[in-house]
């Protein structure tokens, strides 16, 4: 690793844990929560303060890098050349309101379009998974070992239950039959979570069909340090600062599942 990559992954470290002992003080503390594009699209207080916490960090320490995060305080940016991070606060705010646990802080750092490093930060069980690239990824420091494939009939998949419903972006027939076929599904509420299980191998794939750069950068340079494969739905490579739907998992079960359930036929 270069000394440029081991000071960044130190500052990103020591940001996390301060920013996970301030979202752990909020639960005592009364909690503001505001509605953005719809009522179940939850933001609050604290989602914009771990945000502009991170973004002043950065400015402070980095300031020739470029930040994009959900909450509207980073920069808007065409392109992806130079250094940017990638940033949800929390992910999984639903989760954070509701439930106080299965969210996020996810940083993905991109170097002219290639990830260079991934954080993921699940506060509650405090569990770190990070990924530098050539360098591996970890959950709390520990390697996790590169995926193995695994045959569909014994695959554990994460997926929402909205895709097998009527829904605006995809037949709910096209995906009902893979959720009969594979072992089991699962559904976190928080994509950066599924996301690090898939790279920790808790998970054997995940499945959605809307996602934002900040839910997906993260988990993009941990999959790929794990020898996962993740794509759009079209079998595509994802672009770094565009919307899109997500399909990841170990590598052969990629293809099977791509070919069998999905190849021409999601979005007809
Ligand atoms: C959401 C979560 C959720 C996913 C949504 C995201 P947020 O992020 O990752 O799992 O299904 O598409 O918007 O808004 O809680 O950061
Ligand atoms: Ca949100
Ligand atoms: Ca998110
Ligand atoms: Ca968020």
């Amino acid at each position: 690793m270069t000394q440029r990559w081991k000071e960044i992954d130190t500052y990103v470290k020591e940001w996390l844990k301060e920013a996970g002992q301030k979202i752990q003080q909020s639960f005592s503390k009364e909690l503001l929560i505001q509605t953005k594009s719809n009522p179940n699209d939850l933001v609050t207080n604290m989602d914009k303060e771990i945000e502009q916490f991170f973004i002043s960090k950065i400015n402070e320490t980095f300031p020739e890098h470029h930040i994009l995060g959900e909450e509207g305080y980073g920069e808007e940016l065409e392109s992806d050349e130079g250094t940017i991070w990638i940033i949800d606060p929390i992910d999984g705010t639903m989760n954070f309101v509701h439930q106080q646990r299965n969210f996020a802080i996810s940083i993905g750092i991109f170097e002219d379009g290639v990830g260079q490093a991934g954080y993921i930060y699940d506060v509650i069980h405090n569990e770190l998974y990070h990924a530098l690239k050539g360098q591996g990824a970890f959950m709390n420091n520990i390697q996790l070992p590169k995926l193995e494939p695994v045959p569909v009939e014994q695959a554990i998949i994460s997926l929402n239950a909205t895709w097998v419903t009527e829904n605006r972006r995809i037949d709910p027939s096209v995906l009902s039959p893979l959720v009969r076929k594979v072992r089991g599904t699962r559904s976190y509420g928080s994509a950066a979570i599924e996301l690090a299980y898939v790279a920790a191998g808790r998970l054997d794939g995940y499945i959605t069909l809307r996602l934002a750069p900040w839910d997906f950068a993260a988990g993009k340079v941990l999959i790929e340090e794990v020898g996962g494969v993740m794509t759009d739905l079209e079998g595509k490579p994802l672009e770094i600062l565009e919307k899109s739907s997500v399909f990841v998992s170990k590598p052969t079960l990629h293809d099977e599942i791509f070919r069998t359930y999905l190849e021409g036929k999601w979005n007809k």
